[in-house]
């Protein structure tokens, strides 16, 4: 997105005036929307990625769009992955910024491959960064300052729910963080923390996924599957995201919002070719054996 870039927000201008926020991932894709629009809408944040060089290239670019005079941005390396790297990103922030209202876990990342190909070292990576790193930011912004002061956080996952397949770490991880979302809701809430989920579809256009994928192309093939028959933007993500953070959302916690049009009630984009590696069970074929030593007269196998 080019500096020059127009932002705006459906929310009213200041909402976030005095809130500070962490974004993990928040210097690409759909991170750098949320940044972008909490800062619009006068928040202070920190975004955080474990990428430094890129990271600061992108910290340059959200600066000059800067238009809020109550906004403030920072950014800091952080490894999710790395205990002391996440304790630290919490507690600079509480430092830099006085206080930490907000947390948005977006930092993740995974390849496509079949599941049975992922070495263990590529699966433990993938878990680690998107399981185990959200749950790390999460723990750390409640013991350094949520359970004492409240505050709100937003995991982003994934379109997981019937399955991902050639993606099976991410969709196993992302839906371990749904439930652990349910999880912190309850533990946390008398702490005055709210915790919810947005699953984008997987058909969110951003120049950052376009380069990922190698091409914008394989985006339009995912259209026919959409029900609003267009792909969904970063733009539609963050407000989901900035409603969740916001007073409006005071009375929902444990929550995943699906933002995909939806896509995932729809159907599958993973086309099953013709087989025949599943034969029906049936009686005559299945039970030969005829010794009887049940009392309904079925050797059972199980
Ligand atoms: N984005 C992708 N991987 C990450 C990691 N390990 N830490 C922070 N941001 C990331």
């Amino acid at each position: 997105m080019a500096a020059h870039c127009k932002i705006s927000s459906v929310f009213r201008a200041n909402l976030f005036k005095d809130k500070v926020a962490i974004v993990t991932g928040g210097g690409t894709g759909i991170g750098k929307a949320i940044t972008q629009e909490l800062l619009f809408l006068g928040c202070k944040v920190m975004i955080a990625s474990r990428k430094l060089d890129r990271l600061s290239e992108s910290a340059k670019v959200l600066q000059s769009q800067i238009s809020n005079k109550n906004a403030q941005l920072d950014h800091m390396q952080c490894n999710i992955r790395q205990e002391d790297q996440v304790k630290d990103l919490i507690s600079t922030t509480v430092s830099r910024f006085g206080r930490l209202d907000f947390l948005v876990n977006n930092g993740g990342g995974q390849f496509p491959s079949p599941a049975s190909d992922i070495k263990l070292k590529g699966w433990n990576a993938v878990i680690e960064t998107n399981l185990t790193g959200t749950f790390l930011c999460c723990r750390e912004a409640h013991n350094q300052w949520m359970a004492e002061h409240g505050g709100v956080i937003v995991n982003i996952i994934a379109d997981m729910w019937k399955g991902f397949p050639m993606m099976s770490h991410t969709g196993a991880a992302r839906a371990a963080v749904d439930n652990l979302t349910k999880s912190l809701a309850i533990e946390w809430a008398s702490h005055g923390v709210r915790i919810n989920s947005v699953a984008p579809g997987s058909s969110i256009y951003s120049e950052t996924a376009a380069a990922n994928y190698g091409s914008p192309e394989i985006f339009n093939r995912s259209i026919p599957g959409i029900p609003a028959k267009r792909l969904g933007t970063v733009e539609e993500i963050s407000a989901a995201v900035c409603f969740l953070l916001s007073p409006a959302a005071s009375f929902i916690s444990g929550e995943t919002l699906k933002v995909d049009a939806g896509a995932s009630l729809y159907s599958t984009m993973w086309e099953i070719p013709d087989h025949n590696r599943i034969p029906a069970y049936k009686w005559e074929t299945d039970n030969v054996d005829s010794n009887n030593d049940n009392d309904n007269g079925s050797k059972s196998k199980l």
